[in-house]
């Protein structure tokens, strides 16, 4: 259990996380390499734009939008806020010296800690449901009986909703920090 607990969550998080720093580090040693540290002030806007454009997700999910399977927009999800927070990084590694930027920086990285894990507790409780549906089917119990126990195994992930109640006032916070960065740029602008 221990064990598959580690090779089932504990690596692929490390992973997927991981993965995200060490292309930022490339990224960022190529950039002042080739003298490209000027690409990387500009990163910030396409950054947000992929971040922005993953909510496609929740818009779904809230029933505003009726285009897109949930689960292709989830995986979109993951993938555009893991290429987003790439180029949000690289950007905030053209150092800056005010605390907003550094405190939207944070709040993203939070929030994509905090999106991993949830991935992860989600697939956690979708292997436990499949196996339990599994478990039910060889004890020859009929398939309605099945979906009737299976909802209150499913509650049993109240995890999943716990976890939800941190990523979206995250969400909230890091989106108020951005707002406030973006404002204090343009506020600050010099026009020459
Ligand atoms: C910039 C970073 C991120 C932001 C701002 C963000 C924002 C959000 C928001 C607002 C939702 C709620 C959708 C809703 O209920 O309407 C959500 C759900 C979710 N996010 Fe993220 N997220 C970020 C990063 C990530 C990452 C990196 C992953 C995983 C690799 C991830 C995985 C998930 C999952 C699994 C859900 C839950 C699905 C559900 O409960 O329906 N998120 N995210």
């Amino acid at each position: 259990m221990e064990q598959s607990l580690v090779r089932k969550e504990v690596l692929p998080f490390l992973l997927l996380f991981g993965s995200l720093l060490l292309a930022t580090l490339v990224i960022d040693v190529l950039l002042h390499r080739f003298a490209l540290v000027g690409i990387g002030r500009w990163l910030g806007i396409p950054g947000t734009m992929l971040i922005l454009l993953s909510f496609l997700y929740s818009l779904r999910k809230r029933k505003m939008i009726g285009f897109g399977k949930p689960k292709t927009l989830l995986n979109l999800h993951e993938t555009l806020t893991w290429l987003g927070a790439l180029m949000v990084l690289v950007h905030a590694g053209v150092h800056s010296y005010t605390i907003l930027p550094w405190l939207a920086l944070a709040a993203m990285l939070v929030n994509v800690v905090s999106g991993m894990t949830g991935k992860f507790l989600l697939d956690r409780s979708r292997r436990f449901l499949s196996e339990k549906r599994e478990a039910y089917a060889a004890q020859g119990i009929s398939g309605e009986e099945i979906e009737k126990r299976l909802f209150w195994d499913a509650t049993a992930f109240d995890l999943m909703k716990q976890w939800r109640t941190v990523h979206l006032p995250i969400t909230l916070a890091f989106g108020v920090l951005v707002i406030a960065h973006v404002f204090s740029i343009l506020l600050f602008w010099q026009w020459k």
